[in-house]
């Protein structure tokens, strides 16, 4: 299963629930990256640019999918800019789109270290990449759910819910 969305949609939050939850293998895409470059995202974007670490996030990305054991991956915000991603995504694994308003994100988001996209004014940001963003996530999504006011351990709950398990583990 794999988690998609803005950054601030709670992705990383509710695929360590879900996982938890269903006994299951937990992957943070950015994590993953930054434990295999030994780097933070920011530094990454910093050294090698947004297009470095697009690389870096299709390798990772890849590798998670073509592992034999489900798991559930939490991937970044923009794992979706790239077509060969949205397609693996699609047919590898059963996909989520945490939908949330750009209130929401912008109230768990913080401008600053962790968030190399957002500038000085971090609201206008998300309101043009989400906007940018919409239909690369409807296109990939195999379910949506609306997480705005929703705590993490509800939205997990009711993934779980439409998690079609019976048809792919993945
Ligand atoms: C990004 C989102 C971030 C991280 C990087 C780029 C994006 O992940 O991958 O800063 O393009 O939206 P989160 O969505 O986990 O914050």
């Amino acid at each position: 299963m794999a988690l998609i969305g803005m950054m601030g949609s709670g992705k990383s939050t509710v695929g360590f629930w879900l996982a938890q939850s269903e006994g299951l293998r937990f992957v943070d895409l950015d994590a993953a990256i930054e434990e295999r470059q030994g780097r933070s995202v920011p530094e990454i974007f910093e050294a090698d640019g947004e297009d470095g670490f697009r690389e870096m996030e299709q390798s990772e990305l890849a590798a998670c999918l073509a592992a034999p054991q489900p798991m559930v991956v939490a991937c970044g915000g923009g794992a979706v800019l790239r077509a060969e991603n949205r397609e693996l995504l699609r047919h590898r694994a059963w996909v989520c789109w945490l939908r949330a308003t750009i209130d929401t994100l912008g109230q768990r988001v913080r401008a600053g270290e962790n968030r190399p996209l957002l500038g000085d004014d971090p609201m206008a940001d998300l309101a043009a990449i989400g906007a940018a963003r919409a239909g690369l996530y409807t296109e990939t999504a195999h379910e949506i759910i609306d997480v705005d006011g929703m705590e993490a351990q509800h939205v997990a709950d009711q993934i779980r819910r439409v998690w079609p398990r019976t048809v792919s583990a993945r």
